[in-house]
Formats: structure tokens, sequence, C-alpha cells
């Protein structure tokens, strides 16, 4: 495996992804990790990662230099190659101009990182400090007009560094500089593939939980119905499902899970229905916190409350299964280190675990991005809808509808958003047919309807009408961190505007938001 080392949040994320792309294992550690640390893991390669910092500057993440004694070959990019310049002797310097984006570079030297690359080719650049003397042992590979240390290395000790960016798409033979390097320079297989995944995930489940039981939150969501199909395969009935439904999902959507879980999966499905406990909690309620707080509290009420009732029958439950994906698990040791990407604990900290509760915790997709869980869904069995569900928040339709929530408002929003769904589906889908491609330019990412607290006169045959108008919200994304509203063609709006008004009783108007995030966000709540 490879050994990411993360110079600044998130920096190394994408080096993770376009290594694992190649079938070759990767896996992220902070920056200040130590040699041993990282020898203990057993790579066969160590990428240093850019980051936002400028080496020369007092408190500038360090690196062990007992790394580079480790024999194991090392690649950095941008921060990773000034690092390793001022770490084994060299110097970086702040010249008077930086360089940002597209640069031509030129390649110099007989060097094994650029096997099957061009002598003249086109990077990514973004940095203002620059290499001016290599560390004794190197020599200068790569440079661009206006940085002469483009790319640097030591052959012997297998140490290549450069300013630029492999890792983005702009740079254009980045993949194949990372092949050079995996293949050609360390002598890796690519063998990390999801079908020998499934296999061996399959088996270390059932290795854990042994005769036990487990238990998991099914939400109908991708992450969690990843956990319980590969449960299903491992485990079969000695884990529990728990579909907790509060009556704020979208329409449809509980008949879909349970079809998927009941007939489909082996394992045992228990779908609560707490419809109308949450509709009389959430009753006159307008604040958003207020609603999401309410939301969740009861969440874990009913869970304990079935996983108590399980347990009456004499055979505890051991595990609690949970569909913590890697980012959770990097942003959250991001947030706690004040940045720097580090391996602490996810997100299942926050779990209010009553007293005397207690589960030990099975995350089988701890180390997966997102595009990869969803890779093993498919090799799971799991259908598209699921697959390919778009995201949704764990409030529900209640962050949907402004103000207080009451069923006559939960109807008509449902009605609408099934509407929305139906067509953006076919508009993406379309898009996904002349593209090949699921995130084509101006396909839309997440996309629903919202039930304002007003409502607007309008006119139907001879009738005034005074009903309520619905929101239609569409974005493009990547990550939810940002977005754009979707560009849509004006037919795709016409239908689906007519269509709400047609068919949806209670609503007369329709609004798009045209707002990006920031300065909103993609929900109203
Ligand atoms: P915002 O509205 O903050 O949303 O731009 C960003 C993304 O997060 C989703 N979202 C949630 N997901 N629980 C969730 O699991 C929540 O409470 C929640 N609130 C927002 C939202 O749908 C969007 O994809």
């Amino acid at each position: 495996k490879v050994i990411v080392l993360d110079f600044g949040a998130q920096y190394g994320q994408l080096i993770a992804r376009r290594v694992r792309d190649l079938h070759v294992y990767s896996e992220i550690m902070p920056c200040d990790a130590t040699a041993e640390e990282i020898s203990a893991a057993g790579p066969s390669a160590i990428i240093l990662s850019g980051g936002p910092a400028s080496v020369n500057e007092e408190g500038a993440p360090r690196v062990d230099p007992k790394i580079y004694e480790l024999g194991i070959p090392v690649l950095g990019f941008c921060y990773g190659h000034q690092i390793t310049a001022v770490t084994l002797g060299g110097t970086v310097f702040h010249p008077e101009v930086g360089e940002y984006g597209r640069a031509e570079l030129h390649v110099k030297a007989d060097s094994k990182l650029f096997a099957d690359t061009p002598a003249n080719q086109t990077v990514w650049m973004s940095h203002f400090d620059a290499v001016n003397n290599v560390p004794e042992g190197f020599v200068v590979t790569a440079s661009t007009d206006v940085c002469p240390v483009a790319a640097m290395e030591n052959a012997e000790r297998k140490i290549y560094t450069t300013q630029f960016h492999p890792e983005v798409k702009h740079t254009e033979y980045g993949q194949q500089l990372l092949k050079n390097f995996l293949f050609g320079i360390c002598g890796l297989e690519a063998n990390w593939s999801m079908d020998n995944l499934v296999e061996t995930m399959t088996a270390q489940f059932r290795e854990k939980v042994g005769d036990d039981r487990v238990i998991l939150a099914l939400s109908g969501g991708v992450d969690s119905s990843v956990v319980a199909a590969l449960g299903a395969r491992a485990v079969g009935k000695q884990m529990t499902c728990v579909f907790i439904n509060h009556g704020l999902l979208r329409k449809g959507e509980p008949e879909q899970v349970e079809e998927v879980f009941t007939k489909q999966f082996d394992v045992d499905f228990i779908h609560v229905h707490a419809e109308d406990r949450y509709a009389e909690l959430l009753a006159g309620v307008t604040e958003p916190e207020q609603k999401r707080r309410i939301i969740g509290t009861q969440f874990w009420k009913e869970f304990f409350a079935v996983a108590q009732q399980l347990e009456t029958d004499g055979k505890p439950v051991k595990y609690l299964a949970q569909g913590t994906i890697y980012p959770d698990i990097i942003e959250s040791g991001a947030r706690k280190t004040g940045g720097k990407a580090s391996t602490i604990k996810s997100h299942h900290n926050l779990i209010p675990f009553p007293d005397g509760v207690h589960f030990d915790l099975i995350e089988p997709l701890d180390h997966f991005f997102k595009d990869e869980v969803r890779a093993l869904g498919l090799a799971l069995g799991l259908p598209e809808h699921i697959v390919f569900r778009q995201p949704f928040p764990g409030p529900g339709l209640a962050i949907r509808i402004i103000g207080a929530v009451d069923k006559e408002k939960l109807e008509i929003l449902k009605n609408a958003d099934a509407i929305v769904r139906e067509e953006l589906d076919a508009y993406n889908q379309r898009l996904f047919e002349e593209t090949g491609d699921r995130n084509s330019e101006h396909s839309c990412w997440q996309y629903f309807a919202v039930l304002p607290d007003i409502k607007s006169v309008g006119v139907m045959g001879d009738e005034r009408t005074y009903q309520r108008p619905i929101i239609l919200r569409a974005v493009e994304s990547s990550d939810a961190m940002t977005a754009d509203w979707a560009k849509l063609p004006y037919d795709v709006l016409a239908r689906i505007s007519g269509r709400i008004v047609a068919e949806v009783p209670g609503a007369n108007r329709v609004c798009y938001d045209i707002t990006s995030k920031p300065p909103a966000t993609i929900e109203w709540e």
C-alpha cells in the first residue's frame, strides 16, 4: 500500500483517490506521523502532499527526516517538494512572482518519473515559494520558464518530487507520472479491485462478528445500505437492520427500502413506524435547529428502544454497525486538530449512548471514498436507485418545510418533490447517455422541492386560488461544500412547473432558487 502524508486539510485526499484509481491501495496519515509510525503501517511507497503553508514560516508543518532513510520510495508534490528540499539540505526562497494555473514544463533529464511522456508538457502549478538549491545528490529533472526546479530527484535513493500537482486533471500527464512512480519505480502491482474487496470485506466482517449479534441503523442512504448488504452477505440474520420511519422521508422511499431489505437481502429487518410520535413532537415547532434537535434525539430513543427489545430474548447485541466513510474520519480529524488532517475516531463519538448502553463498533467503510462505496454497493447487488441516491438530510422533509410541519404540508411537499425528482432524474439520465459520465458538466447533483410558509394568489380555470408556492432547488456540486444553482434548460423548468401546478393539489406556483452556496446553503433550513 501507499501512505499519503497530508500537509494540509484534505490536500492528501485527491492524491489517495488517484492512487486508488490505479488499483493500488492508499491511506492518508497526518504529516506529523513519525517514521516509526509510518514504517509500522508497512507502506511500499510514501507520497507527500501539497499544503497551504510556506515551508520557511515559523510553525510550518515538518516531516520526520527519518522517513527518507526508511528505504521506501518517496514522491512529493508542491509543499512535499519544498519540504523535501529543505529537510535534506536544499533551500526554498520567496520569489517576486508566484506561478498559478497552467504552465509549460520542460523535461531536462532522463528520468524514470517522466517515462513515456513528452519533453514539453502542460502541468498545473500553484505556488509562491520555490526551490532554488536542491539537496546534495539531487538533480533537477524539469523546469518551467518561471520555476527553475519544477522537478528534482535522487534516483539512487528513490526520492522524486515535483513543484506542480500531478494529481489534478489539468496536469496533462499527471496520471502517467503516478503510474511511472507506482509501477515503474516502486514495482507495485495493480490489485486493488472491488470484486476482491467484497470477498475480503465479507470475510473480515464475519470474523469480527463471530456468533454475536449486530445492529444497524438503516436510513436507506447509500452508506448504511452498503453496510446492510455487506452484513447480509457476511452474517445474515445475525444482523438486525432498524429502519426508523419518522414520516419525513420522500414519497415512496420507505416502501422501497423495505422491499430491498426484506426481499433481496437476508437480514432481520425492522420497520419502526414512528410517524405519529414525530408528528406530535414536531407540532408547532418552527425554529430549524429545534426541529433538528427533536428529530435527532428521538431517532436514538427509537433506536435504543429496539435494541433493548431485541435483547429480551437473552442474547445481547454486541456490535453497532455504522456507515462511517473515509471523508467522515478525515474531516472530523481535520476539525479537531485545527486544519491538519489526522486519524481521530470519527463522528460516532457524537452518538448519545444512554447510560449503561455499550456497543462495539463495526465500520467496514471507514477507509472508502464515496464513489468506492457506490462501486461496492453495485458489486454487492444493491439496486441503482439506492447506490446513486442523492444526499438526503437526516431530518428529512422537516427542514424543507419552512415553519411548522403538519400532515397537509408534508403531503403537498412529497407530491411536488416526487415530480421534481422524476423530471430531473430523467434529465440527468439524458446527460449520462450523451456523455457517458454521471457527473458531467451541468448534471444536477442534488434537487428537491421546498415548501415556504406563505400562500400566494393564483387563478385556475375561472377560480381564484390561494395556495402554496413550491420552491425548486437544484444544484451542481461535487462535495456539498460549495454549490451552484443548476442552469437547467427552460423546457425542463417549464415542464416541472406545469406538472406541479397541474398535478399537486394545494400548489399554485413554482419558483426557482437561483442562489449559490455560499452565500446560501443547499437546504433552506
Ligand atoms: P447545506 O444545506 O448545509 O447542506 O448546504 C450540505 C449537504 O448536507 C446535507 N444535509 C444534511 N445531511 N444530515 C445529513 O445527513 C443533516 O442534518 C443535513 N443537513 C444538510 C444537504 O442535503 C446537502 O447535501
